[in-house]
């Protein structure tokens, strides 16, 4: 069966990474995490107390850190700073705070997104983020678009931090991905948006399960159609 690109684009708390790394296991795809490379570069940048406002020193220390994303037995992805391994530390309350501050800088999206496009290329890959329909991989095959509820996107979230050992309130995380959300559609360069021919689901009710099943079915289809 042909290898095919899947992109897979939403807002914080969707689900798209653990939906992506499904899809990926299932076909036997490289799954390629694209906010863990924002969020390394936004780590880097906090360590060198590079201000989040000086534009040029952000594009020069994303051109000039060593990211490595390498697949993990379990499906997941394992994330490499200058051959450090900061997994776990991209993860941070404080990441996410900065996060979409760093994004915004068109010389870090010109590094990170002509990288991902490297990664892409030759096909069998899902690749979740913001961007990966409209910008990254506009040829891909698949493109689906993730939504839910907020309040279910804070739910899930706020679990998922919790059991990092984070403590935090729900209102505070729920302002967190509110703010998050605003500030990644609303900014000029590659905004989250669906792609006009991306399938969007809502995922408010369904399992991890269920949305794989439904992009691997879509999956099949493409590949098994001539295109
Ligand atoms: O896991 P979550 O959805 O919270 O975020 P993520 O996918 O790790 O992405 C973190 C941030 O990186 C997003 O809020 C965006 O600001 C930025 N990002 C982006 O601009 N473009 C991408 N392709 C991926 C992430």
């Amino acid at each position: 069966m042909k290898k095919l690109q899947i992109a897979i684009d939403g807002p914080a708390g969707s689900g798209k990474s653990t939906v992506a790394r499904l899809v990926a296991q299932a076909l036997g795809y490289l799954y390629v995490d694209t906010g863990a490379m924002y969020r390394a570069v936004t780590l880097a940048a906090l360590r060198r107390g590079v201000s989040l406002g000086d534009e040029e020193a952000l594009a020069q220390l994303a051109a000039a850190v060593r990211i490595e994303l390498k697949s993990m037995p379990d499906g997941g992805q394992a994330v490499f700073l200058d051959g450090e391994e900061v997994t776990q530390a991209i993860r941070s309350p404080e990441i996410n705070g900065a996060v979409s501050q760093v994004a915004k800088v068109y010389g870090v999206r010109q590094v990170l997104t002509r990288r991902q496009q490297e990664l892409g290329a030759s096909g069998g890959v899902v690749m979740d983020g913001r961007d990966i329909g409209t910008v990254v991989l506009p040829q891909a095959e698949v493109k689906v678009f993730l939504t839910a509820s907020l309040e279910e996107r804070t739910r899930r979230r706020l679990k998922e931090l919790r059991e990092r050992g984070f403590a935090l309130s729900e209102s505070e995380l729920r302002e967190e991905v509110l703010r998050r959300d605003q500030e990644d559609t609303g900014r000029a360069l590659a905004p989250l948006k669906p792609a006009p021919d991306a399938v969007v689901l809502d995922t408010s009710h369904l399992s991890p399960e269920e949305v794989t099943a439904r992009i691997v079915a879509l999956v099949r289809e493409r590949a098994g159609s001539p295109s």
